[in-house]
Formats: structure tokens, sequence, C-alpha cells
């Protein structure tokens, strides 16, 4: 197997396609794993994984966990309120104190900007970024892009000919600003739609085509992803006047989803606010693979704790 490029999964920005197709190729190799009575291989046996989470999280946490146990790597998880930051233990601390335990994996979750990148010049653990802040979720990008992938261009080495609307709160979502940069480093077409209180300075050097309406963005889009308002990370003055007249005119209800291809899939990484930016008839519809998201995020996860866990290399 090619060696992989990266030592820590820290942002998909300075990723190359091939950086991103030898994550979804491995992980179409595990995903039959987790369809298997006994899900478990011993690839990553003796090898210990850390999730330390200090901002909540289902999807994420969950799916690290698990994919580390069908890897066979021994798995811990430390979340804000059990850890010893409550008690004013600074992240650099903490850091320190796990590297003493020699790890060989860190997955972190962190609400400042940089902090995945900060550690990983702490330690010597692989260091996997699982949302930091503002900047990015890279793991989240890598597994939408595999469920577009599988939905949309199955066994394909890139995404081109595929138009994807990402709309919402783009502004405060750094899984959008990931899934920018993947969606347009395999060649799709990427719209962004928001309110302009909602659209970051500069997204369009990130490749996207940016709209200030839902209408056009979604029309004769491959891929419509919808992205909840981040309200643990929106600050000052309202971004809109009111939830209902947000979801009147951005969210994906029935008058919305009608403009939608037929063969259009939903998307959302969670967690969804029902009724805000999607509708439950929606989201729970024939066109929606937001469930195949999680599943393919359980694959894709295995596929980066293999490569910088050291899957590779005899023990
Ligand atoms: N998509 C995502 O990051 O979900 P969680 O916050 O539940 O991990």
């Amino acid at each position: 197997m090619t060696p992989f490029r990266h030592r820590h999964v820290l942002g998909i920005a300075g990723w190359t396609r091939e950086d991103i197709l030898q994550v979804l190729d491995l992980a179409e190799t595990f995903r039959e794993i987790s369809e298997r009575p006994i899900k478990k291989v011993p690839t990553l046996r003796g090898r210990t994984v850390v999730n330390l989470f200090l901002e909540p999280s289902t999807r994420t946490r969950t799916s690290f966990e698990i994919a580390a146990k069908r890897l066979s790597a021994d798995t811990i998880n430390i979340s804000d309120s059990t850890s010893s930051t409550v008690k004013g233990e600074t992240l650099l601390d903490t850091a320190r104190n796990l590297q003493a335990m020699r790890p060989d994996v860190i997955v972190l979750r962190h609400s400042a900007s940089g902090a995945s990148a900060f550690i990983a010049q702490q330690v010597d653990a692989a260091v996997i970024n699982a949302g930091d802040g503002l900047h990015e979720h890279p793991t989240q990008a890598l597994l939408d892009c595999a469920t577009i992938r599988k939905h949309k261009r199955p066994g394909a080495t890139d995404l081109a000919g595929v138009t994807v609307a990402i709309c919402g709160d783009i502004a405060h979502s750094r899984v959008a600003r990931s899934d920018v940069l993947a969606l347009c480093t395999l060649g799709a077409k990427v719209r962004v739609a928001a309110p302009r209180t909602m659209l970051p300075v500069g997204i369009e050097a990130l490749g996207a085509e940016v709209h200030d309406r839902i209408e056009p963005a979604i029309a004769e889009a491959d891929v419509v992803m919808m992205l909840r308002i981040q309200k643990e990370r929106a600050s000052g003055p309202g971004l809109f006047p009111n939830t209902r007249e947000y979801s009147r005119y951005f969210g994906l209800g029935s008058r919305a989803a009608a403009l939608l291809k037929e063969d259009a899939i939903i998307m959302h990484p969670g967690p969804i606010n029902r009724g805000v930016e999607i509708d439950p008839a929606v989201a729970d519809g024939p066109r929606s693979v937001i469930l195949d998201q999680v599943t393919q995020g359980v694959a894709v996860r295995m596929a980066l704790l293999y490569l910088v866990g050291g899957g590779f290399q005899e023990l």
C-alpha cells in the first residue's frame, strides 16, 4: 500500500485529490466489516486511541469509538464534563499528560480553531481533528465525499459533473469549510446559499459559487446539503429576523424540495433542527441519505485510524 502522506489529520486544506481518494478507497474496503456478524478485525490490536471530546458530539465521537473497536484498538473516551479541564487544566497540560500514557492516536474536538494543530506539535501521537471551532471538520467532509461518491459516482476517481448545494449557516460552519475544500478538490461544482449575514467573506476564493437565496442554488443540484444554525458559534446581533422567517426562506420544506431534481439526494451532517433548516418529511423522505452519511462515517474513520494509527506497520 502507498504510505499515507499525512502524519495527522488536521484539515482538508493542503490535501490533494489522491490523499482524499486514498481514504475513500480504503473506507470502501472497510465498509463490509460493519455488515459481518462479528464486526472486528485485528488490524490495530495493541494500539491505543484516545477520544478527547471537549465539545458535545453524538455522531463523531461514537463513530470514532466504534471504528477503533472494529479495528481492535483500545479506546478511551474523555469528555469535557469528566476531564480535569473543568478544574482549570489547560489543553496543553491535558495533551502532555495524555502523551505521558503513550497513546497512538488522539482524536480531538475543541471549541478553539487550531486546537488540533496546536496539540499535534506537543505530542508524539497522531492527531485527528474531530472539529475545531470555526476552522475545519475534515472527517465529516471525507464521509460526505464518500456518501456522494457512493450515490452519484460509484467507484469514480473524482466528482466531476456533480453539483452540490450547501445551504444554511455557512459562516459559522466548520463542516461547510471542509466540504467546500474537499468537494472542489474532487472536481465537484459547489454552490453555497445563505442569508448574507451567514456568508463568510472570501468563501468564493475556496471555489464555491455564492447565492443569497436557496432556490437558484438547489435548482438542478445533484446533492443538497442542509446545515443547522450554529448558535454555539454565532455571536453579535441577530443574523435573521426570526426562526419562522429563516425556515420559510432558507429551510428545505416541501415548497423548496419540489424544485429539486427527481434524483437529487438530500444530506445533513447532523444534528438536525427539525422544522428549522429542514422539514421532518424531507429529512425522513426517500431522497434523504442522512443516515447513510452516519454509516459511511464509521468506514471513513476506520480508514483514517488505520492510515495514521500505523495499521500497515508490523507490530
Ligand atoms: N456531524 C457531527 O459532527 O455531529 P456530532 O456533533 O454529533 O458529532
